[in-house]
């Protein structure tokens, strides 16, 4: 019976090696999907849109849904993002080289409601690359209930209205002073974005990142492919310690075109097309351990591997890792907001004493929207991130000491 078994077993994957030249992605991404499925016990979603009241804010979860329906929680990774509409000139270009579903969660409070919807009319319209806007994106609204739009029409109603195409795009050239938010002073609230972006993620696997970040083409097929032959195949019957999946991010000149691959990568940097992320205002926070060994390591294969496995511990307890993890992982603090800086640390402080392991992938990549970033802080950001600072060492260090208590090493 065995024997039968395991013939049976060999002669699929006979059939499957033999097929693959013929239609080789499609068999082997089944494959690779089955296998992922196994591990990752994960349930559908609905996906429906929802008007929810959640702490001061009314949040518009799925107002515009993404013409790719219904997905399986695990065959597929949502890139999970938030803005407000002048950050909209990002998504198509991020939709070109992720080509993926993706959760937008945008602020929109008072009269900043109608031109972030016109924005994302005018995408799903005139936009040249229109079709992977509908196909792809998925876009909630939330705001203030203090500061409500003057008025919300059902989604269906917004969507039947023909934008000019003639006209300019409404993102375009809009200052931050002329912001609704600038003028009533409000703050940035990201991480009530963040969490909202990843709770609508339809799939298991998410990539939370800044919506100016875009990744290297290719990364979701390559990553499920990676996953199902190194994550799968070790972890049948043992516990998993939680994993991430470390993204390193670069910054190229306003004048270079974005590499698309390491190779390409590591030629720019080289010359000075390329540096390090925010090389200018936190290297600390975005290097992680052997970032040289990781930059001068030749690319023998396309394949996804794991370069090396890093911890948040010193000396790299001020490393912001972006990476590919689940919907999961510890949340992001609500409390802390754009303008008060280090609002990724609490997240990063609950995953360091959960024992996370941060994976750090070797052929894969993320690179900031053209043009590298001078230090400069407003004064004004100034004395709001001190405000969070004793914010966080009152109240919320002694919270998420309850709440996931402590390791040593890992600080905030
Ligand atoms: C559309 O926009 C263009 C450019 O702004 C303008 O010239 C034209 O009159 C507009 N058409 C309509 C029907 O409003
Ligand atoms: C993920 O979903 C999108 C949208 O349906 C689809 O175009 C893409 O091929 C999917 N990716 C994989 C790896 O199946
Ligand atoms: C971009 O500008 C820099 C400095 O101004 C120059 O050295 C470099 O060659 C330019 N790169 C391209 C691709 O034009």
């Amino acid at each position: 019976m065995h024997r039968l078994l395991v013939v049976v077993l060999a002669l699929n994957i006979l059939i499957l090696e033999v097929t693959a030249s013929s239609s080789y992605d499609e068999q082997r991404f089944d494959w690779d999907v089955q296998n992922i499925r196994r591990l990752v016990k994960c349930r559908n979603k609905h996906y429906k849109s929802t008007k929810e009241f959640y702490y001061n804010y009314w949040v518009l979860k799925n107002y515009i849904k993404a013409e790719h329906g219904p997905l399986s929680c695990y065959s597929n990774v949502t890139y999970t993002t938030h803005a407000d509409y002048r950050y909209l000139d990002n998504l198509v270009p991020l939709l070109e080289r992720w080509r993926s579903p993706l959760s937008l969660a945008l602020y929109a409070p008072g009269d900043d409601f109608q031109p972030t919807l016109d924005s994302i009319l005018w995408l799903r319209q005139c936009h040249p690359s229109s079709h992977l806007v509908r196909e792809l994106t998925s876009v909630h609204f939330y705001f203030n209930v203090e500061h409500l739009p003057q008025v919300v029409p059902m989604a269906k109603v917004a969507l039947q209205r023909q934008l000019n195409c003639s006209a300019p795009s409404p993102y375009e050239n809009v200052k931050k002073e002329q912001l609704y938010r600038t003028q009533e002073k409000l703050d940035y609230p990201v991480n009530i974005g963040r969490n909202l972006a990843r709770a609508a993620s339809l799939t298991h696997f998410v990539l939370a990142s800044d919506i100016e970040l875009y990744p290297t083409p290719g990364l979701v097929p390559n990553f499920l492919n990676f996953f199902s032959r190194k994550v799968v195949g070790r972890h049948v019957n043992i516990p998993l310690s939680p994993m991430v999946y470390v993204l390193r991010i670069f910054e190229v000149r306003a004048n270079e075109t974005m590499p698309k691959t390491k190779p390409e990568l590591q030629k720019m940097l080289r010359s000075g097309g390329a540096v390090l992320f925010h090389e200018n205002i936190c290297a600390e926070c975005h290097q992680g351990p052997k970032l040289e060994e990781w930059i001068n390591e030749p690319v023998a294969s396309q394949d996804l591997n794991v370069f090396n496995v890093g911890y948040r511990l010193e000396p790299h307890e001020l490393w912001e890792p972006i990476f590919i993890g689940t919907v999961d992982d510890p949340p992001y603090d609500e409390r802390l907001s754009w303008e008060g800086r280090r609002d990724k640390m609490t997240q990063a402080y609950a995953m360091c004493v959960l024992g996370y392991e941060f994976h750090i992938l070797d052929n894969a990549f993320l690179v900031h929207k053209p043009g590298i970033k001078e230090a400069y802080l407003p004064i004004g950001r100034v004395i709001q991130s001190h405000r969070t600072d004793s914010l966080i060492s009152r109240e919320i260090f002694r919270e998420l000491r309850f709440m996931y208590g402590s390791r040593k090493g890992c600080i905030i």
